[in-house]
């Protein structure tokens, strides 16, 4: 068992309400070359529902855009499902539609994704460029 937490890997859940991967929103970047992020809408309907992943896709977009390395989301998937849980207890209109993951009953004590949050949400971009 690692004695580290698990960075956020490629086919970890960008968009957790379909299952849509970061691996199939960069293949998506790099085949169908959208015009605007909210296109990338269209490779599984990311983004779509409870909105959360939504800043994390238009930074991939806008690095892509760019010509840059894709950034390092500088979190666990843990930690990267723990910030959109408490997203969904603060934005209750930000429910994902029904036939899509539903949000997890929110965690009595969360002690340690207190101190990852801030007031505002989504939290400051947990990318970062690769070195
Ligand atoms: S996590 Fe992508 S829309 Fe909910």
């Amino acid at each position: 068992m690692a004695d580290f937490p698990l960075r956020f890997s490629e086919d970890d859940e960008l968009c957790v309400c379909f299952h849509v991967s970061r691996r199939q929103i960069a293949k998506f970047l790099r085949l169908s070359r959208p015009r605007l992020a909210s296109q990338c809408s269209e490779c599984y309907g990311a983004g779509t529902g409870c909105g959360w992943c939504i800043p994390f896709i238009e930074k991939l977009f806008e690095s892509h855009a760019a010509g840059l390395d894709a950034p390092v989301l500088d979190l666990t998937p843990e930690e990267y499902r723990a910030r959109r849980r408490e997203y969904l207890r603060r934005n209750p209109e930000a429910r994902p539609p029904a036939d899509t993951t539903p949000p997890p009953p929110p965690e009595p004590e969360a002690a340690w994704t207190d101190r990852l949050l801030t007031d505002d949400m989504p939290p400051e971009s947990p990318f970062s460029l690769p070195d």
